[in-house]
């Protein structure tokens, strides 16, 4: 039976997503982009599994690098999220629009994001036009708690 696309996409965008920062640095490039395609793994040890794009630069950077960080945005940090997934100028143009330091993995940490972790590659699946990336959570910096943004707040669809 072929497979119902209208009924795909419905069904598939109703998966709830947040959105956060994936922040990549490969020497003394780093990069960053909005994922939504984020979930927790395992409890122990901690892992996030992460789908990004075959063909963004960050995919290659995770795969040569082996590491990357999440930044989690807070509710009111759409306009942030927007930043990260338009085209820049240069790779690590977008931090211009937004103060980072690095953690101690080397990883871009967003200072005004609720917090952030940095994880170490312990698994991938590469197979359609996203790789499938699971990381162990190694550092976490909580800057303060709040509500997290979501995907269903900003009217965006990334999904289906
Ligand atoms: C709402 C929204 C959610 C997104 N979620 C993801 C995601 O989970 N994974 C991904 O690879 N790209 C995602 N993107 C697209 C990336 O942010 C975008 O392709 C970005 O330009 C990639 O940057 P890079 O090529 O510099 O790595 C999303 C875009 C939007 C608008």
């Amino acid at each position: 039976m072929p497979l119902d696309a209208d009924a795909k996409k419905t069904l598939l965008r109703k998966i709830p997503h947040g959105l956060f920062i994936c922040g990549v640095a490969e020497g003394d490039t780093i990069n960053g982009f909005t994922a939504s395609w984020v979930t927790q793994g395992s409890f122990e040890p901690p892992l996030v599994v992460m789908a990004v794009r075959a063909d963004s630069t960050s995919n290659g950077m995770i795969q040569r690098t082996g590491r990357f960080s999440l930044n989690v945005l807070a509710a009111n940090q759409k306009d942030l999220a927007a930043v990260f997934f338009k085209p820049q100028q240069g790779v690590g143009g977008r931090f211009e629009a937004a103060a980072f330091s690095l953690g101690e993995l080397g990883l871009p940490i967003l200072s005004d994001a609720l917090g952030a972790v940095e994880c170490e590659l312990v698994g991938q699946v590469a197979h359609g036009d996203h790789t499938v990336f699971v990381g162990e959570v190694k550092t976490a910096m909580l800057h303060r708690d709040g509500e997290a943004l979501e995907l269903s707040s900003t009217g965006w669809n990334y999904g289906g």
